[in-house]
């Protein structure tokens, strides 16, 4: 059964932020992947106010209930991610929209009942009641956080997808700029001025044959801002100990130790050639772009 996909609900207040700000992707039950990130994040002095998490806190690894816990308890700001609105409207299935009979929509099913067995009914109010999109406005830049594309939280858009695609969600969503999640991937695409960042996955690796977290920096400049993907090490061989030791699908065990997903074909063919080809931390400039605001 497809589970709905509700309109996204955005925050109603625009945030003003004065200082860099953290964007986490998704933390997939990856406890010791997400206490990595919220740790550099600390020690980069960016506060839980400037920390946005762009959902699915909860997916493929062995902690889900931990996860979340760790994520609320750490302040930070999240977006409603298509597991949170599953787990918050008790619905069937993750809603991640990987094709049927795929082995990720297989493998699903089994991380997902995993998980909905963890997560009571607390942790389920709270994700029903996160917001779908948060506004902000950093330096003089009018952004928005959103799940997977604005116009559909479960909308995987890479940096092969047609610029097109692209610049119609930049412009559904009013905003100068848009901040992703979901599709797993950290990249950055600056199209006709506009901003798309998708922060990858802290709870998955990048797919590029090494077992590092990602999590993007947004820190404002003179010129407009400068986007950071920074990759980082952690406990990946406990975090791939705990998923087999609780009977989760061993090929995101496996992923977590090799970097490599188990599930390429989900991927376009671009993406898809790119697998193993190690990442580079990246710093994209987005600047000289005061009429866009002004
Ligand atoms: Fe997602």
């Amino acid at each position: 059964m497809a589970i709905p996909i509700t309109e996204a609900r955005a925050n109603v207040e625009e945030l003003n932020f004065d200082g860099p700000v953290l964007i986490i992707g998704g933390p997939y039950s990856n406890l010791e992947a997400t206490e990595a990130v919220l740790t550099a994040g600390a020690a980069l002095g960016i506060p839980p106010e400037r920390t946005i998490c762009t959902g699915d806190t909860v997916a493929y690894c062995a902690d889900p209930a931990a996860t979340v816990a760790a994520i609320r308890a750490a302040g930070v700001r999240v977006v409603m991610g298509n597991v949170e609105q599953a787990l918050g409207t008790n619905a069937e299935e993750c809603g991640c929209d990987f094709p049927a009979d795929s082995t990720a929509k297989a493998d699903a099913r089994r991380w997902y009942a995993f998980a909905g067995a963890e997560i009571d009914a607390d942790a389920r109010r709270w994700m029903a009641a996160l917001p779908g999109a948060i506004r902000f406005t950093l330096g003089r830049r009018r952004l928005v956080a959103v799940h997977g594309a604005p116009s559909r939280i479960n909308r995987a858009l890479f940096a092969s997808s047609p610029a097109a695609e692209v610049t119609a969600e930049i412009a559904a969503s009013g905003r100068d700029g848009v901040i992703t999640g979901h599709c797993g991937l950290p990249f950055t695409r600056v199209i006709d001025g506009r901003l798309w960042v998708s922060a990858g996955a802290a709870g998955m690796p990048a797919n590029d044959g090494t077992p590092r977290t990602w999590f993007a920096l947004l820190t404002p400049d003179a010129d407009g801002i400068v986007v950071e993907h920074r990759a980082l090490g952690y406990d990946h061989q406990r975090a791939a100990a705990k998923m087999r030791a609780r009977g989760l699908p061993e090929g995101y065990a496996r992923a977590l130790e090799t970097g490599l997903w188990p599930n390429p074909d989900t991927l376009p063919a671009v993406e898809k050639a790119g697998g193993g080809i190690a990442l580079a931390p990246e710093a994209v400039a987005w600047g000289n772009q005061a009429a866009l605001s002004g």
